[in-house]
C-alpha cells in the first residue's frame, strides 16, 4: 500500500498541481486519494487506456456531481434547505444526454448532435466567430493595458457560443450572468449558503427561459442551434426531444464549451507574456498559432480532470480495483507526462505531435466541441497578434493566480500591458 500523502485537493495544490502530478506519476500513477475516495490517473498511458476500456470504466458518473450537490446542502440550515428544496422542485429533471451515458444510449444523442459541429457548420461560422473577436479586439485599441480575461478571454467565447445557440441579442443581459452562474456550478469551489439559494433560482430562471425559447422555435424555425435540438428526433425512438434533455445538452454547452475556451484563451496569453519571443515568432503563421493553441491546451489543461466508474473488479496497469470504485482521469497531468511529451514544461511551438495532447479528452467521448474552440482559438490569437505586440504582465498588479478548483482550471484575472501595432 502507498504511503504517500499527496494532497490534491488542498489550496496549493488546486492553485498549481504540477509539482504533486509529476510526483504520482513517478511514484503511483493511480494514488488512492482518501479523502474524495478517488483513484486519481496521472500517467499519460493509463489514461488513454482507462478512456478506450468503455465496458470496464463506465461515465456514469452522475454520482460523483450529484454528491458535490449534497455537500453543499449539508451546510444550509434549515430555512435554507426549504428554500432550495422548493427551487429545485419546481426545476424540469435533466436526464444523461452524452456527457454521463454509456453506449448505445450515448451514441443516440452524441449523433444528433454531431450535425450541430460538422467541418462545413463549422466553416459556416467562421466570418461570425471573427467578428465578435475584431469587436472585443476594438476595445482592447486605444489602450495600452487591461485586464484580459475581462475585456476579451471571458465574453468572446460566450458572445459566441449566445450566437450560436441562437439567444436573442435583447435577451443576453439576462443570458449571460445566468450562463456564467450555472457554469460555475463545476468548478467544485466552496459557496455561502446564499449563493447556493442564489444559483439555484438563477438555474430555474435559465431553464424557464430556455424551455421558452425552445417552444419559440419549434412555431419559428430559424438558422440555430436551438431550432436543430428542437425540431430533430431521436432516431431509434422517433420522437423529438423533450425539454429535459434539450436542457441537459445546453447545459453541456454552456458548462463545458464557455468556460473551457475562455480558460484556455487566458492560459495562452500567460504563455506569450512567459515566452515573449513567441510572440514574434508566430505571428501571421496560421500553422504556428495551431501548434501554439495545442500546446496551451496541454500545458493548462482548463478541464483538468473527470471521473470514470469501475464497472466491474479489474485492474489497471496492475492496479487493482473494485466494482463501484471511481476513478478520477486527469487529463491536466497526463498532458504533461514525460513519457510522451519531450520537456513537458516547456511551450514548443514546433512540438511534432503537440495534437497529441488530451486537453479534449479521447475516444467516444472525445469533446464534440473540440472543433469550434479551435477555431475561436486560433482565429483568435491570430488577430491579437496582428493587432498588438509585446503583450506581458502588468508588473504592478503582480503575477495571477489560478482560480483553486478541482475541475475546471482558469485564471480570473490577467492584468497585461501591450503596444497596439
Ligand atoms: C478549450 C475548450 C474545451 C475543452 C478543453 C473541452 C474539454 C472536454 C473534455 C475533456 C471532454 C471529454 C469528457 C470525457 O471524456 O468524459 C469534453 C466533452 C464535451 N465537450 Fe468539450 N471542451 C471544450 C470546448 C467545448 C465546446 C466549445 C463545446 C460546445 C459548444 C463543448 C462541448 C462538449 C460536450 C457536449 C462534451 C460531451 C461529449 C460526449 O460525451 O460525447 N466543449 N470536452
Amino acid at each position: 500500500m502507498s504511503e504517500l500523502n499527496v494532497q490534491l485537493f488542498s489550496p496549493e495544490n488546486l492553485i498549481d498541481p504540477y509539482p504533486a502530478y509529476k510526483q504520482l506519476r513517478d511514484e503511483s500513477p493511480i494514488y488512492f486519494m482518501a479523502e474524495m475516495n478517488l483513484h486519481v490517473v496521472t500517467r499519460y498511458d493509463l489514461l488513454r487506456e482507462a478512456i478506450k476500456r468503455t465496458d470496464d470504466f463506465s461515465s456514469k458518473y452522475d454520482r460523483f456531481l450529484g454528491g458535490a450537490r449534497e455537500l453543499m446542502f449539508s451546510t444550509l440550515s434549515d430555512d435554507q434547505k426549504k428554500k432550495a428544496m422548493d427551487i429545485e422542485s419546481q426545476m424540469v429533471e435533466i436526464p444523461p444526454t452524452m456527457l454521463t451515458l454509456d453506449e448505445p444510449e450515448h451514441t443516440q444523442f452524441r449523433s444528433l448532435v454531431s450535425q450541430l459541429f460538422t467541418g462545413s457548420q463549422v466553416k459556416k461560422s467562421e466570418d461570425q466567430v471573427r467578428a465578435v473577436i475584431m469587436k472585443n479586439i476594438d476595445t482592447m485599441k486605444g489602450k495600452s493595458d487591461g485586464d484580459f480575461m475581462e475585456d476579451f478571454a471571458f465574453p468572446v467565447p460566450l458572445e459566441i457560443i449566445s450566437d450560436r445557440l441562437g439567444i436573442p441579442v435583447e435577451d443576453r443581459d439576462f443570458f449571460y450572468p445566468a450562463a456564467t452562474a450555472a457554469a460555475a456550478g463545476l468548478k467544485m469551489a466552496p459557496l455561502t449558503p446564499e449563493q447556493i439559494i442564489e444559483r439555484g433560482q438563477i438555474a430555474l430562471d435559465l431553464q424557464k427561459y430556455l424551455i421558452g425559447l425552445v417552444e419559440a422555435r419549434r412555431q419559428d424555425p430559424q438558422e440555430d442551434m436551438i431550432t436543430i435540438l428542437a425540431n430533430s428526433k431521436l432516431e431509434e425512438a422517433d420522437r423529438e426531444l423533450t425539454h429535459g434533455e434539450i436542457l441537459s445538452i445546453l447545459n453541456q454547452f454552456l458548462v463545458a464549451g464557455h468556460e473551457t475556451t475562455t480558460s484556455t484563451f487566458g492560459w495562452g496569453m500567460l504563455a506569450l507574456c512567459d515566452n515573449p519571443e513567441i510572440q514574434d515568432k508566430i505571428r501571421g503563421d496560421e500553422k504556428l498559432i495551431k501548434t501554439f493553441v495545442e500546446e496551451t491546451l496541454r500545458i493548462e489543461a482548463p478541464v483538468q480532470g473527470l471521473p470514470r466508474v469501475v464497472t466491474r473488479d479489474t485492474e489497471l496497469g496492475g492496479y487493482a480495483l473494485k466494482e463501484g470504485d471511481m476513478l478520477m482521469l486527469r487529463y491536466g497531468a497526463a498532458n504533461r507526462d514525460e513519457r510522451q511529451f519531450e520537456n513537458p514544461d516547456d511551450v514548443d511551438v514546433e512540438r511534432a505531435k503537440a495534437g497529441m495532447q488530451m486537453a479534449f479528452g479521447s475516444g467516444v467521448h472525445f469533446c464534440i466541441g473540440a472543433p469550434l474552440a479551435r477555431q475561436e482559438l486560433n482565429i483568435g490569437f491570430y488577430e491579437l497578434l496582428e493587432h498588438f505586440g509585446a503583450f506581458s504582465l502588468d508588473a504592478s498588479k503582480g503575477r495571477p493566480v489560478a482560480d483553486p478548483s478541482f475541475i475546471l482550471r482558469g485564471l480570473p484575472n490577467l492584468n497585461l500591458t501591450y503596444q497596439e501595432r
